[in-house]
């Protein structure tokens, strides 16, 4: 399972170098707007952005091999929204979490935009995950006693962005999901629904080109999860972001452009 290092994209090396108090403690003066980008990322899939090649992944234990994904080949296209649906036990963290480069396979490949991610070093693959892709879990993974604004700033510290930028850009997306007022509410005081819409600015803070989402709403209301389902489905477009979610739920899973789910250590499409 990924720790909280790995899925902010730091390394071991940089990870004592994060939470700059003087840094994240100053107020912000001028909220820019998220361009809208829209037009530059028509859904228009010419060559994968990223591409499972032969991928398999076991599971050992000392009684019996679980075997997961076998010889698994899939695409996954620049600005599409897929859902990824099924039992439970079946794969699908799993699937989303080598996606992300936070699992590696026992066999195959993951490329993206031609690039054999697991040929990089650790540290090449944290910086990779830390500009290109975002994520968000069922548990947001807040960091408590820190202000939402902080929180979100947390993946510009770790890239080294400048103070103003970073909080800038972490003003500019709490207003996106909708947290203008929240800012500098910690972590730990925001309801469930506010605390994964903080995740979620967290996760879109580096403009990643990919958002994955492991079950985002299963810990919400239904409410709650209305609110975010429309948030990832308004940035998948409005951002041109690619998006691919982990979920039980089933109004989320038919507002995405596929459905897949996984049968015989496999990716299928779901007929619908
Ligand atoms: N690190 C691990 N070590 C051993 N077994 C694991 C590990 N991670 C997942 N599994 C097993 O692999 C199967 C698939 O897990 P997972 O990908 O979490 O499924 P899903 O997300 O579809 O519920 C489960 O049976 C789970 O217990
Ligand atoms: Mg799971």
């Amino acid at each position: 399972m990924a720790n909280h290092t790995e899925i902010l994209g730091q390394t071991e090396s940089s990870r004592h170098n994060v939470i700059k108090p003087d840094i994240l403690l100053k107020t912000i003066e001028h909220p820019v707007t998220i361009q809208k980008e829209a037009d530059r990322h028509k859904k228009m899939p010419i060559s994968p952005l990223l591409s499972l090649k032969g991928v398999s992944r076991i599971f050992k234990s000392s009684t019996t091999d679980i075997e997961i994904l076998k010889n698994v080949d899939f695409n996954i296209y620049k600005g599409e929204s897929i859902a990824v649906v099924g039992a439970s036990g079946t794969g699908k963290s799993t699937f989303l979490h080598i996606v992300g480069t936070l699992d590696r396979p026992n066999q195959g490949s993951l490329f993206f935009e031609n690039k054999n991610l697991f040929s990089l070093g650790e540290e090449d693959l944290a910086r990779f995950r830390n500009s290109k892709i975002g994520f968000v879990f069922q548990f947001h993974h807040l960091l408590q006693g820190f202000s939402a604004m902080e929180n979100v700033m947390i993946p510009c510290m770790i890239r080294n962005m400048s103070r103003k930028k970073s909080s800038m850009d972490s003003e500019t997306i709490l207003e996106r999901v909708g947290l203008k007022h929240r800012i500098h509410h910690r972590a730990e005081d925001l309801s469930g629904g506010e605390q994964q819409r903080v995740a979620l600015a967290r996760a879109l803070v580096m403009k990643p080109d990919i958002l994955l989402a492991d079950e985002p709403t299963g810990n919400l209301d239904k409410q709650n999860s209305f609110q975010v389902h429309n948030l990832l489905v308004e940035l998948n477009s409005e951002l041109g972001m690619t998006l691919m979610v982990v979920t039980h739920n089933s109004e989320l899973a038919a507002l995405m452009d596929k459905r897949v789910t996984i049968q015989d250590c496999k990716i299928v499409d779901v007929v619908s």
